[in-house]
């Protein structure tokens, strides 16, 4: 039963290959007491033992991009002004987009952090997994979001470069960048309501990987996110309606794919 509780209850197999996980925290969450009962059952030792590994686990990505897992995460600023996306994607957009709904994840994920950090009641842990995934996972995916992104003329669309260790890859894993693109973006068309479609390293497999995610659920676990394409509503709708093909061929005019090699770099140093 507690098995069904663990986030990476959620891990998808593709290609037949389970995306598996360290299993394993990378910080260590603030220990705990627990009640004699609960030390004295073996039982619950465990399960409270993985429900916090399990809770640890978003805890720790979000860590790796925020530099603490503790409340009071700062909504990160965006590195261009709302308008510079422009044409491609509207100022009114990116506003709403930086402000509101990644302000909300910052602010609900730091709210369940507090409630976190502040109590050893079982079933209050418990209850946090939802909102950890959903606006730990909010809160990673835009910040890469951003960098992901630059305005034409300061990165945006320039690929990259002919050299680099990321573009060899992409070749070799995806038989060209073209084709990458194409099968990037037929992912992302295929995503049904809201998600992600990511290019991640796959470092068990050491090879690149087109893999989607629904709603907020974050890239973690074996892969390292590299490029996303947020395919909610929120990121196009008042531009493009309903055509979501059109958002998704005119963004890579502004991708940045110079964070992308660095991303990849990074990765596999
Ligand atoms: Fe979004």
């Amino acid at each position: 039963m507690w098995g069904s509780l663990r986030l990476l209850s959620r891990i998808r197999v593709r290609n037949g290959l389970p995306e598996a996980s360290t299993g394993r925290p990378l910080i260590n969450l603030r220990c705990r007491s627990m009640h004699s009962s609960q030390r004295d059952n073996p039982a619950t030792q465990t399960d409270v033992a993985g429900t916090q590994r399990a809770l640890s686990s978003v805890a720790a990505a979000v860590a790796a991009t925020a530099g603490s897992a503790n409340a009071n995460i700062p909504l990160p600023d965006l590195p261009y002004d709302y308008d510079a996306l422009e044409p491609v994607i509207s100022a009114e957009i990116m506003r709403l987009h930086h402000t509101k709904h990644h302000q909300g994840y910052v602010k609900n994920l730091n709210n369940a952090l507090n409630t976190l950090h502040s109590t050893d009641h079982v079933p209050t842990l418990i209850s946090l997994q939802p909102s950890l995934v959903f606006n730990g996972g909010g809160h990673l995916n835009h910040s890469i979001l951003w960098t992901n992104l630059a305005p034409v003329g300061k990165g945006g669309g320039e690929l990259p470069d002919k050299d680099s260790p990321l573009l060899k890859a992409i070749e070799s894993d995806f038989g060209s960048l073209n084709n990458f693109m194409s099968l990037m973006n037929t992912a992302a068309a295929g995503i049904q309501g809201s998600g992600w479609a990511w290019l991640a390293l796959n470092r068990n497999l050491r090879r690149l990987d087109i893999i989607t995610r629904s709603n907020q659920d974050p890239v973690v676990g074996a892969y390292t996110p590299l490029l996303g394409i947020d395919v909610w509503e929120h990121a196009y709708y008042l531009q493009y309606k309903s055509d979501r093909a059109a958002y998704l061929k005119n963004i890579w005019q502004v991708i940045h794919w110079k964070d992308v090699m660095k991303r990849y770099e990074a990765a596999i140093a």
